[in-house]
Formats: structure tokens, sequence, C-alpha cells
């Protein structure tokens, strides 16, 4: 039996109304605008409410699931699978992906969480990318959602000026041959556990008085070797798909790298030599919004009007564990 092409058939996006400027964050620590946007390129981000990771999730959804319906004539009751990638659930279990199923009323449908740090997008691909070419589903509603502002620490300046929330949505079906996701890498170094991780809360160090007492509930980071990381993983990752996928820099129409700070997103630019007009970055306004920064992006060269069938995409992440990964996506509709 010939093998079958997964891709994207729907999409949508949600974030939070509430913005947080860069000037609100100098009323909350020792920083400045000028220092944010010069070391990260964020000026502003949005934060949530009272609404929580799975509100987000489920308003992508929906919106991805109307899209993929308007498009591609996919209807809610053909959804097979539910995948949410979250770093910030709304609690460990039940998963964010059933809370996020209940609220969709797909009843009965399965639904999972994945936990991959910023990289869960990428992750999340593969998984539904080989579910549906194998034949064991057919429609795959994969969800990257956050309201990882619930786990930054207001009083550490040098990671609450990072992070936002929102959500981003993709519904994935079979495709043509030639488009959907032609190529994935993906890969991991627990070795790097400490650099960036939320200690406490787990199986390793329930919460406590000693834990909440020393902060150990927020995201704890070495910036400046997560950067050195984040550059040479994710060129490698982005040279690793393109190989598989047998294509050259040059022959990718648009770069969506994982937005955690424009000094990274530059870096590798240049390390790719990929042409400037190419690379989407939308980090300004959203800041890091973990699994949903690369649907966020995406979103906004489909929405523009930009993006038409046959384009090559290549996206690329990586993240607290440490993760990394890159996927290359030919648009199919
Ligand atoms: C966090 C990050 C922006 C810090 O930028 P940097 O240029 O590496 O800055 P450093 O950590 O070297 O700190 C430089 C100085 O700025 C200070 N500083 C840190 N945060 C600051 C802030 N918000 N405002 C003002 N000063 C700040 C530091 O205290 C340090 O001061 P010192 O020299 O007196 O010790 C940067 O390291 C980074 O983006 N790393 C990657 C993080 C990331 O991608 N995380 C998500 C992964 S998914």
């Amino acid at each position: 039996m010939a093998k079958r092409h997964a891709g994207i058939v729907g999409l949508g996006t949600y974030l939070p109304s509430r913005i947080l400027t860069n000037f609100d964050l100098e009323k909350m620590v020792s920083t400045s605008n000028q220092w944010i946007l010069e070391r990260t390129g964020i000026a502003e981000r949005r934060i949530v409410d009272k609404e929580t990771t799975s509100d987000l999730a489920a308003k992508a959804g929906l919106r991805a699931l109307n899209d993929a319906k308007v498009k591609n004539k996919v209807r809610k009751k053909d959804v097979d699978l539910v995948i949410v990638a979250t770093a910030s659930p709304d609690m460990i279990f039940p998963s964010t992906a059933c809370l996020a199923q209940e609220k969709l009323g797909l009843k009965n449908v399965p639904a999972f969480d994945i936990l991959a740090a910023c990289s869960g997008f990428s992750y999340g691909l593969v998984i539904a990318e080989s579910l549906i070419s194998s034949g064991i589903y057919r429609t795959i509603l994969l969800i990257g959602a956050e309201a990882i502002s619930r786990f930054v620490d207001w009083q550490d300046r040098s990671t609450c000026i990072l992070f936002g929330d929102g959500a981003g949505a993709v519904v994935m079906q079979e495709t043509e041959e030639g488009y959907g996701v032609l190529s994935s890498y993906l890969a991991a170094d627990g070795g790097g556990k400490d650099l960036l991780k939320i200690p406490a809360g787990g199986a390793f160090k329930p919460a406590s008085f000693d834990t909440v007492e020393r902060r150990l509930h927020y995201i704890k980071m070495n910036g400046r070797e997560v950067f050195k990381f984040a550059v040479q993983s994710i060129f490698d990752a982005s040279v690793k798909a393109l190989e598989l996928a047998g294509l050259k820099v040059s022959d990718i129409d648009f770069f969506i790298p994982h937005q955690a700070n424009k000094r990274i997103i530059d870096s590798v630019a240049k390390k790719l030599k990929i042409d400037s007009k190419k690379i989407i970055c939308n980090i300004y306004n959203y800041g890091n919004t973990s699994t949903a920064s690369i649907p966020l992006a995406l979103e906004e060269i489909y929405r523009s009007g930009k993006l038409q069938r046959g384009d090559f995409i290549l996206t690329v992440s990586f993240g607290g564990g440490l993760v990394w990964g890159a996927n290359v996506i030919r648009w199919s509709y």
C-alpha cells in the first residue's frame, strides 16, 4: 500500500485580550523598555486574566475546526483525536487535552497532552503525521496552548519579561503526495535538564511550604546557556530537516522559528544564510508563547494571504528538557 501523507487542513489561533507592555513591567521589576527591546525584541505580550490553558486551547481549536470546515469541508464530527502540546497544563491530570475536548464538545474522542516544553508543537506534528500516515486516525486536532504567565515569577526580571500567553491549533488529515509534513527531525538532551525548568510541583519535589517560600513553582532559567544552546540546536535541526526533505535553504519560502528572542532568530538566520524577507517574526507583540509560537506565526502569513499552496515552510523550535526539533511542511490549500 502506498504511504499516506498528512498535512494541515485548518488553522486557528486565540490570544487573550489583556496586553502587558514593557512599560507595565518597568513598574513591576527593575528593568526598562529599552533593555527588553534591545536584548529580546519583545515590546508586549498577552496575559490571561480569568481564562486558563484549556480555554485558550478550546478557542483556538474551534477556530481551526471552522477554518477546516470552510476551506476543506472537514466536519467537527470527523475529529478522531485531540492532542494538546503545553508546558503550562491546567493540572497534572486530567490532561489539558481532556479539558479542551469537553469544552469543544468532542465527546468520547481520545485526547492526550504532550510535554516537550517549547518544542511541543514540533513533536506534536510528528505524532499527528505518523498516526495519519499509518492509517490509525484520519482527522487530528493538534493544539499548542499556554497560560505560561501562571508559572512566571513576576519578581524575576530575567524571565518575566520573556513569556506570553496564547494558543494555536491545526486540523490535520491525509493530503496529496508531495504536500503536508515532508520531513521532521526531533532531538532531546536530558543532560541540560537544569538550564530551564519548573523545579517543584512534581513527584521529585512535591509542593510544600519550603517550595513555595523558595519560589520553586516558577520558571527558573540560565538565560546565557539557553541562548547558546538555542542558536546551535535550531541551526542543526533546520539543516537536518531540510536534508531529510531533500531541500536547500533557498527552496524555503517561509522560515518560522520558535519566538523566544529576536537575537536568537537573527543569529540562526545568519548561520543558515536565509533571506531575511522569508523569516517570520512576531515576537514584538507576543513574546515567547512556548508551544503556541509556531502556529501563531503561521497564522500571520496565512491570514495575510502571503501563504500559497505549494509553499515550503521550515518550522523549528527548542525548549526546556532540553528538546529541539524542526519540520518541513509544504502548504496544501
Ligand atoms: C534572558 C536573556 C534575554 C538575557 O539576556 P543576556 O544578554 O543574556 O543578559 P545576561 O543574562 O547576560 O544579563 C546581563 C545583565 O542584564 C541584567 N538583566 C537581566 N534581566 C534584565 C532585565 N529584565 N532588565 C534589566 N537588566 C536585566 C542581568 O542581571 C545582568 O546584569 P549584570 O551584568 O550586572 O549581572 C537572554 O539570555 C535570553 O534570551 N536567553 C534565552 C532564553 C530563552 O530563549 N528562553 C526560552 C527557551 S524556550
